[in-house]
């Protein structure tokens, strides 16, 4: 039985079924569209539109669909296009002709973006709550070691020695952002679409502002020609997940790097990495270069929707059926993915010999320069000064460090004795102490903020 058979004679070719039936993706749905149901039968019911008697045996019905989806013994039959259609069948099987009254005023256009927003917003806790908990583990590794000193790159060459705690606390701030969007991306969400009806709007006197309150909506949409054609809420979505993905590739990136033979820096722990079935040696980050390689399909998922939203002309269209498996896509990749993340930062292993051992005095270069500056020497000469000590000590194939005072003092004569002090990673490190730099004293306070932003948007 379909929702729409009454003016019609022939029946759908069996391939244009497949084709046009949902089911078998949407019915994940189905928590929410009974929701959204049970508080329509109450709308209904306050707007006088159904007896308390009819109003009654609908929800109990609504309630009994509800456990067979839940117990797994609800039975799709032919005819069941989608989530909207099977349920409302299946509560005329069990509660008879009164189920016929449930539609009234209202459209599968309004009702399906209900239960997307509603799905969504669910789901957005969810995520949210997987995020925060990356984000201690993260915190929780800077903590631990934040007496290790390592290479910093810029271009991935040499740059300059950096804390470990702060280079991953910079993904801590990342996903802060992240988390700051999600919280935007449900507030764009939570608009309550239900009583627009096809187009039109509701002509049954429902409250819409009391269904907005029921189903935990903070707004009513003001316009239904908008309302059953608006998904912007789930292109924010996807944007926010494309973003999250490529903040997650970019972690993995530098630990699949890290990993490598020839950093040899961290290793991944034996819960997140596989084998070669042919070299027996291999220890592969396979967990880091999926998270790397799904943002492939993630920035899919929001183009393909932005796409199929092009030039669509106003209201509801079926090409807006589109939304789901994008949606679907996104929130099931992220929720495989995350707890993944956080596994593989809580267990990483540092070897914290390799990383000391990669560092070369050539990062401190720019300490020399500063050196010269707190001499009086302007920044710009200085820069040079240095840049022609690195040359120097190139040539006589030394490290700055061992450049023999004669040599600097050729250079400039700004230069004394004290310019080997300046020879300590600790100390350039220290150095750096300005907010939001890489001295211990300064990540500290990183880390204190960050720990207070715990307990913000979305903390359990
Ligand atoms: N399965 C449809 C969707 O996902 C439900 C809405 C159908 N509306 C209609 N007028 N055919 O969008």
């Amino acid at each position: 039985m379909t929702l729409w058979g009454g003016r019609f004679n022939g029946k759908p070719d069996a391939a244009m079924r497949q084709l046009n039936d949902s089911f078998c993706f949407d019915q994940r749905l189905y928590e929410a569209d009974i929701k959204g149901s049970a508080a329509y039968v109450a709308a209904l019911q306050k707007a006088g539109v159904i007896g308390a008697d009819e109003s009654a045996m609908l929800v109990e019905g609504l309630k009994l669909v509800q456990v067979e989806f839940e117990d797994g013994t609800f039975k799709q039959v032919s005819g069941d296009e989608d989530i909207h259609t099977a349920v409302e069948r299946r509560l005329e099987e069990i509660v008879g002709p009164v189920a016929g009254k449930l539609h009234t005023g209202r459209s599968r256009n309004d009702q399906v973006t209900t239960d997307l927003r509603l799905y969504l917003l669910a789901e957005i806790a969810t995520l949210g709550a997987q995020l925060k908990k990356l984000e201690t583990a993260i915190v929780e590794r800077a903590e631990k070691e934040i007496d290790v000193i390592m290479p910093g790159y810029t271009h991935m060459q040499h740059a300059q020695p950096i804390l470990f705690s702060h280079w991953i606390l910079s993904y801590f701030w990342k996903i802060e952002r992240d988390l700051e969007r999600l919280a935007a991306v449900a507030i764009g969400a939570s608009v309550l679409p239900l009583g627009s009806g096809a187009i039109a709007g509701n002509p049954f006197e429902i409250d819409r502002e009391w269904l907005a309150c029921e189903l935990g909506f903070s707004k009513v949409s003001e316009n239904s020609v908008d309302a059953v054609n608006d998904r912007d809420y789930v292109v924010e979505f996807l944007a926010w997940a494309a973003l999250v993905q490529v903040h997650m590739s970019q972690l993995s990136e530098d630990l699949i790097l890290w990993s490598s033979n020839e950093f040899g820096f961290v290793e991944l722990d034996d819960a997140y990495s596989t084998g070669s079935s042919l070299m027996p040696q291999k220890k592969n980050p396979d967990a880091l270069e999926l998270m790397r390689g799904k943002s492939g399909r993630m920035t899919g998922d929001l183009l393909s929707l932005l796409m199929a939203l092009k030039g669509l002309p106003s209201t509801y269209n079926k090409d807006l059926q589109e939304d789901k498996e994008a949606l679907f896509d996104a929130i099931d990749t992220l929720k495989m993915e995350l707890p993944v993340a956080t596994g593989v930062i809580s267990t990483l292993k540092l070897h914290k010999e390799a990383i000391f051992a990669a560092l070369d005095d050539g990062m401190l270069a720019t300490d020399v320069a500063d050196y010269l500056v707190e001499k009086g020497v302007p920044f710009r000469r200085s820069h040079r000064l240095v840049g022609e000590a690195v040359k120097r000590a190139e040539e006589l194939g030394c490290s700055l460090r061992d450049l023999p005072l004669s040599e600097y003092r050729r250079i400039d004569p700004a230069f004394s004795e004290d310019v080997y002090k300046v020879f300590d990673f600790k100390r350039s490190i220290a150095a750096h102490s300005g907010r939001g730099g890489t001295a211990p004293s300064a990540v500290r306070v990183q880390i204190e903020k960050a720990k207070k932003s715990l307990h913000k948007n979305f903390a359990s």
